[in-house]
């Protein structure tokens, strides 16, 4: 078996005007941030079906396990106010404590399994536009790509 990720990099002219728009409210997004402990602000952005766009960012806590990731307070947020509401795609960005990003960010292992829960629940998959503040971009078609071998509901029968 051999497992390949389909991964497009792209310079950010290159992206949909949607995409622009997503990634620049990922980007505003980052001052929310809560990130006192790790100084690592993250942001996500998502796009649903009627067009809204929706962000998280990261949340932590003085108990450091309590904290959550941006991707996850976004997919939360979204299966909250608007269940059965369809994530088109999610716009992902960070800000380390010092300096500007080296490269896009691929969400955590965790991050990966909550999306993977997000595209079988709607059924449809959900693509991920990563990128630093500047710099290339990554575009996954399918967030599901990026767990091969994904545990999943069907896994439960
Ligand atoms: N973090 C995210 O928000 N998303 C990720 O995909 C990776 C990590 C957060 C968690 C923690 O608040 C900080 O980044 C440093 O790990």
């Amino acid at each position: 078996m051999n497992i390949q990720v389909p991964i497009e990099v792209v310079e950010r002219a290159k992206l949909s005007a949607s995409q622009r728009e997503l990634l620049e409210q990922a980007i505003g997004a980052l001052a929310h941030a809560h990130a006192p402990y790790s100084g690592f602000r993250v942001a996500a952005a998502v796009r649903l079906a009627d067009g809204h766009i929706v962000t998280g960012t990261n949340q932590e806590n003085a108990s450091y396990p309590v904290g959550i990731c941006a991707e996850r307070v976004a997919l939360s947020v979204v299966n909250s106010i608007a269940p059965g509401a369809r994530v088109l795609e999610m716009a992902v960005t960070y800000r380390p404590s010092s300096g500007t990003g080296h490269g896009p960010l691929a969400p955590c292992g965790m991050c990966r399994q909550a999306l993977v829960e997000q595209h079988v629940r709607q059924n449809a998959a959900l693509g991920l536009v990563l990128a630093a503040e500047a710099g290339p971009v990554w575009l996954v078609e399918s967030a599901s790509d990026l767990l091969p071998l994904a545990f999943t509901p069907s896994d439960l029968d």
